[in-house]
């Protein structure tokens, strides 16, 4: 097992990274006082992984209670969070409880959103159980339901005291949800590290199926990133807006296509390739660095191109309801080189003759 820590002074916490972890041990250590869990998890997870994690925390001496939610993005809203709500009620929970995230993103979020207000704040632990999770959602305290106007538009900045990504439980996840993790496992390549990039590069055939130690790796070194940026800018100010490489165009692509067509990170593939063919038309990626972004993206079977049909306008549209909109303008992540980039404000013209010449096809 490997540790590392996310340094945010008194919210400091740790990450623990390895196969078979005894949650137990960890969690006593980071809630020494606390006595009570509830693990709140889904229908699809909980079956596999709540009774062995329950004996686990139960023979250390937690009393343990579950709360299965509904599987599905569609699913993050206020009535699952109320649904939480109503359990730590009905269980009697007091200020000393904690909650424990057993899931995905999805169950992360909502968790994450129920522990931060929940009789003002209680202690939650992640227990993140797909590849994206792991690399990305668990770590760096963003919580947040959806609202039927806008995703994730409801939410707080709120850290968890220990995340614990425990390889074992990517055994049983989708192929296709390995390789939506995989697009934000590539994002951390391409926006601070050059050769991690190459370490992904090199490795493009067989990241779907990779052994414990390359899985382990990569999670490890996307955590390091990302508990480096969240360290500078816990609350999104300035750097951290980095890590929303293609997610402004993905978003957009999400809301066109109706939600749940292309999983989160299948959008953000392309939003990322359109984001670096920006920045290859100005010159700060090669010919070469894009055709291997490109093909790094292919072999983990991400698509890369823009949905067809859709314009320029239906882009900007959408973009325009995004959080990422300041002073009217909207703020794109691109690259200015392989392994760093930037926040720039687009005009709407720009981008329209951008999307329009290169990305959009009828
Ligand atoms: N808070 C953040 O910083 C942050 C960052 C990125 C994404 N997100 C959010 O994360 C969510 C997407 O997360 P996700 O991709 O993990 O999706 P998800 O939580 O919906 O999980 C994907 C699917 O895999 C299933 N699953 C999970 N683990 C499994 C396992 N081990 N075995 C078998 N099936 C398993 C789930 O039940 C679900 O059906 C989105 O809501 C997004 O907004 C948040």
């Amino acid at each position: 097992m490997q540790t590392l820590h996310v340094d945010l002074k008194e919210r400091s916490y740790p990450i623990a990274i390895g196969s078979k972890i005894d949650c137990a041990t960890l969690i006593k250590q980071s809630l020494p006082k606390v006595h009570e869990l509830m693990v709140v998890s889904n229908e699809t997870i909980a079956p596999l992984y709540f009774e062995a994690l329950k004996e686990n925390l139960e023979s250390a001496g937690f009393k343990v209670s579950l709360c299965a939610l509904k599987d599905g993005e569609q699913y993050k809203t206020v009535e699952s969070y109320m649904q939480v709500m109503t359990s730590l009620l009905e269980h009697g929970f007091s200020r000393d409880g904690a909650l424990i995230a057993l899931g995905g993103g999805v169950v992360g979020d909502i968790t994450g959103f129920a522990a931060s207000t929940y009789q003002r704040g209680i202690s939650f632990v992640q227990i993140p159980t797909t590849l994206l999770a792991m690399v990305d959602s668990s770590v760096g305290g963003k919580t947040a339901i959806n609202h039927a106007l806008g995703k994730n538009m409801i939410g707080t900045f709120y850290q968890p005291k220990c995340v614990i990504a425990d390889l074992e439980s990517l055994k049983t996840l989708p192929t296709r949800e390995v390789s939506a993790g995989l697009a934000e496992v590539i994002k951390y390549g391409i926006i601070y590290d050059h050769e991690f990039f190459n370490y992904l590069y090199e490795r493009k055939e067989s990241l779907l199926n990779a052994d414990v130690e390359t899985l382990s790796y990569i999670v490890k070194r996307c955590c390091e990133i990302k508990a480096e940026v969240v360290a500078q800018d816990e609350k999104e100010h300035g750097l951290r807006a980095i890590l929303n490489l293609g997610h402004t165009f993905g978003h957009a692509i999400e809301a066109y296509l109706g939600f749940g067509t292309y999983l989160h990170g299948e959008a953000v593939a392309v939003g990322m390739n359109i984001a670096c063919i920006y920045a290859h038309a100005q010159g700060k990626l090669t010919d070469l660095q894009l055709v291997c972004i490109q093909e790094l993206l292919k072999a983990c079977n991400l698509p890369i191109d823009s949905p067809k049909g859709m314009s320029a306008q239906d882009y900007l549209s959408r973009m325009h309801h995004d959080k990422k909109v300041r002073e009217g303008k909207i703020v794109y992540v691109i690259p200015t080189k392989l392994g760093r980039c930037e926040t720039l404000k687009l005009s709407d013209e720009e981008m329209s003759l951008f999307l329009s010449s290169k990305i959009c096809k009828s």
